[in-house]
C-alpha cells in the first residue's frame, strides 16, 4: 500500500545575509530536507525556496565523494562540484590538508577513512573559499572534540572577519545558542518556533521535561 509522507509541511522563514541560524528538532523532523531544499538538492514538491549568492553545504556525509578514490583525488573532485578551479585547488591543496590534519592518509582511498575523517576533509575543503552561505548539517558531530572546537572556530571567524551567512544543524542547544542569533524548531515536519536562538533553544529543550 503507497502512504504519502510529506517531509515538511507548511514551512516559512527567511535568513538574511549574515545572520547565523540555527535549525533544531527531534531526529525525522525534517532539518536535513530543509537544507537540501535550500542547497538545491531537492526540489519542493510544492512552495519556494531562493537562495542569493553561492553556498557551501556540509550535509551528508561524503556525499561529492567518490569512496574509491584517494582522498587526494577526492579534493579536486569535491572541489570542482564546489566550483573551485584546479588552480584554486592547487594553490589551497596544502591549507586544506593542514587543516584536516590527514597529510599521512592523502592517498588513501576514502573508503578506509573513519566517518570521522571524512568530515574533517568536507569541512577542509568547503570552507577553503568564503561562500556567502555555510550550511553545517550535524555531520561535524562525528569530529572529535578537537576538530569540532576547531572548526566552530573557523565558523566563528567566516562569521566575524567575512559575514558569512550560516546555517547551523546541532543536537548540542549550547552550541546553537552560542553561535546561532536566529534559529528555527522544526518538529516532525512542522514549523514550531522561529525566533532568537536562546527563546528556541529552552522551549524545544521544554518537550524533555
Ligand atoms: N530519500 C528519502 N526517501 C524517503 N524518506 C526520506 C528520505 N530522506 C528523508 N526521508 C524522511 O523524511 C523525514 C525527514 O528526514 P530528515 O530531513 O533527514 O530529518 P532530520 O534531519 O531532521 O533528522 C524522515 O521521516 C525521513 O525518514
Ligand atoms: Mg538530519
Amino acid at each position: 500500500m503507497f502512504k504519502e509522507f510529506r517531509a515538511l509541511n507548511d514551512i516559512t522563514f527567511q535568513v538574511r545575509r549574515g545572520d547565523v541560524f540555527g535549525l533544531v528538532g527531534t531526529n525525522g523532523s525534517g532539518k536535513s530536507t530543509m537544507l537540501k531544499i535550500i542547497a538545491g538538492v531537492l526540489e519542493p514538491s510544492s512552495g519556494t525556496c531562493t537562495v542569493r549568492g553561492s553556498i557551501a553545504p556540509l550535509i551528508e556525509l561524503g556525499a561529492g565523494f567518490d569512496p574509491e578514490l584517494t582522498a587526494r583525488e577526492n579534493i579536486y573532485l569535491n572541489g570542482s562540484l564546489l566550483g573551485y578551479s584546479r588552480d584554486f585547488i592547487d594553490s589551497h591543496f596544502d591549507e586544506i590538508v593542514d587543516f584536516a590534519e590527514l597529510r599521512d592518509f592523502l592517498d588513501m582511498p576514502l573508503k578506509n577513512y573513519s566517518s570521522g575523517m571524512v568530515a574533517r576533509i568536507a569541512f577542509s575543503i568547503a570552507t577553503a573559499t568564503e561562500p556567502d552561505l555555510l550550511i553545517v548539517d550535524e555531520t561535524l558531530s562525528v569530529g572529535d572534540f578537537l576538530f569540532q572546537q576547531k572548526c566552530e572556530e573557523r565558523i566563528q571567524s567566516l562569521i566575524d572577519d567575512s559575514h558569512v551567512t550560516v546555517m547551523l544543524v546541532s543536537h548540542d542547544t549550547s552550541q546553537v545558542e552560542r553561535m546561532c542569533d536566529r534559529c528555527a524548531w522544526i518538529e516532525k515536519g512542522h514549523l514550531r518556533m522561529v525566533g532568537p536562538a536562546d527563546e528556541v533553544c529552552s522551549a524545544y529543550r521544554s518537550l524533555g521535561d
